[in-house]
């Protein structure tokens, strides 16, 4: 059922409960409390809690802190240690904790249990649950059957928002879907996002459930497929840049997320294509599409450590400089991070790695980053390397000083894996250098990449 509503329900402003502060909770609950609803949130780590009420996301996201100061000070956002107590006293309670990924694949429903043993008691009639977090086909029904409660109601609300825009994605989101059984409930939650204008998806739970996962297997899909293409690039003298710039002006590919990289990664593409694999097996389909995004994107990984390793003597010790940790640029995250990826197998093979990343403290010790020198600048990372390789598009990796990186590294060779940087430049300043894709060798003759609109053309 695709339907419009009329964006408006019965009590214009509602009592929120946002259940986790995390990457989905929090801007979740500023963008809800900027729209004049009443939001609590419940948050149970006591230092990410203490630091919100302060003011202070646990989170770098860009306009958030001014968001939630201002919810704090206009008494439309607050806090709480305690589901329970957020939850008794809310109309809707978005559940947004964590669905990591289980052992075999699959998504580990965990903490959604545990909230909804903990708050079913406390509900209010009437009141409407929303599976915020991704969980699943089948959830919000297995959700319902854990309350066990007839005038309790189970919605799929799927959130779309990307790390390093989580606030604009929120005000301004592309879609709403709204998965319910129910059309009442469903207008109540719709209507909560009335403010963002955005066009609104009624459907039944399931669909909506399998929306977002079908969504993020598809923008895997579509990487995957252009790292296949750049490999292909490789081995046929095409350049990649050109190729997604011809694929990308038809309209029905569309220009975005088409960049080729060391492979994708992040706390939800690797997740929901594995759990979506998950399902579809436990279902009895077969989708080996999926399976071969999967596999291709492992490739990608192992492609872009055996770039790096080809630049090295095996016979002697080997130093390279990793530029980037994060799992894309524009967020501190490091969750399934292609970096790491590629670090541990550059380690399988004894390769000595030094890091720099923009959002990471040389002085604090992290376990992910055990066995990595850490430095807080790029140059210094790159002393006595023999390899220089990019792993995150932060820009101020675009325009590397290419004579400082050759007077502090013992080898000149440099790997973008992300072609932020000019390989022009880099041959300039006589280094050896592999990107992903492009053509590395420039004829000064050759008219390089022109678009010309229609209106130019005129
Ligand atoms: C992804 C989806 O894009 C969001 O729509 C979704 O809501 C979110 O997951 C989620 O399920 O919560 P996010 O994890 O923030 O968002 O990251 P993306 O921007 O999708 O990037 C994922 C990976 O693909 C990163 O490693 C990134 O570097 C890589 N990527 C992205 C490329 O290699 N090339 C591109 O052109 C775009």
């Amino acid at each position: 059922m695709t339907s419009t509503p009329p964006l408006t329900p019965p009590n214009r402003f509602c009592n929120v409960a946002v259940v986790g502060a995390g990457y989905v909770g929090l801007p979740t609950a500023v963008t809800l409390a900027s729209f004049g609803h009443t939001v609590t949130v419940a948050e149970n780590d006591p230092t990410r809690l203490a630091r919100l009420r302060a003011g202070q996301p646990a989170i770098q996201e860009p306009d958030l802190e001014p968001l939630l100061r201002r919810g704090i000070a206009s008494s439309t956002l607050h806090f709480t240690p305690s589901a329970r107590t957020a939850a008794s006293d809310a109309d809707v309670i978005f559940l947004c904790v964590p669905t990591p990924q289980d052992l075999d694949g699959s998504a580990d429903l965990r903490f959604v249990q545990a909230v909804i043993a903990d708050i079913a008691p406390v509900l209010r009639p009437g009141a409407i649950v929303v599976n915020k977090s991704t969980v699943p086909v089948g959830t919000a029904h297995r959700v319902a059957d854990l309350i066990n409660r007839r005038d309790v109601v189970v919605v799929s609300n799927p959130e779309f928002l990307r790390e390093g825009s989580a606030i604009s994605d929120s005000l301004h989101p592309e879609r709403i879907v709204v998965g319910c059984d129910y059309a009442a409930p469903a207008y109540v939650v719709a209507g909560l996002f009335a403010a963002t204008n955005a066009p609104v998806l009624i459907t039944d739970t399931a669909t909506s459930e399998l929306i977002k996962y079908a969504a993020n297997a598809f923008l895997a899909t579509k990487l995957s497929y252009v790292n296949a293409i750049a490999g292909l690039c490789e081995a046929t003298g095409a350049d990649v840049g050109d190729l997604v710039t011809g694929l990308g002006l038809d309209s029905r590919i569309g220009a975005k997320f088409l960049n080729p990289g060391p492979g994708w990664g992040g706390s939800c593409l690797p997740k929901d294509t594995s759990a979506l694999s998950v399902t579809a097996r436990a279902s009895g389909f077969e989708f080996p599409l999926l399976d071969a995004v999967i596999a291709t994107n492992d490739a990608q990984f192992d492609r872009t450590a055996s770039k790096v390793l080809s630049l090295l003597d095996p016979a002697t010790p080997s130093r390279v400089a990793v530029w980037g940790l994060t799992f894309k640029a524009g967020t501190d995250d490091r969750r399934d991070s292609p970096a790491l990826e590629i670090i541990s197998r550059l380690q399988a093979s004894h390769v000595t790695v030094t890091s720099y990343d923009p959002t990471v403290d040389a002085s604090l010790a992290a376990s992910d980053l055990a066995g990595i020198t850490l430095f807080n600048d790029p140059y210094e990372a790159a002393e006595d390397a023999d390899v220089v390789v990019v792993l995150t598009e932060w820009s101020e990796f675009a325009r590397p000083d290419w004579d400082r990186l050759a007077n502090v590294m013992r080898q000149k060779s440099f790997v973008d894996a992300r072609n932020v940087t000019d390989p022009a430049q880099a041959a300039a300043a006589g280094f050896t250098y592999l990107s992903v894709g492009r053509r590395e060798v420039l004829n000064p003759d050759f008219l390089t990449t022109t678009t010309r609109s229609k209106e130019e053309q005129a």
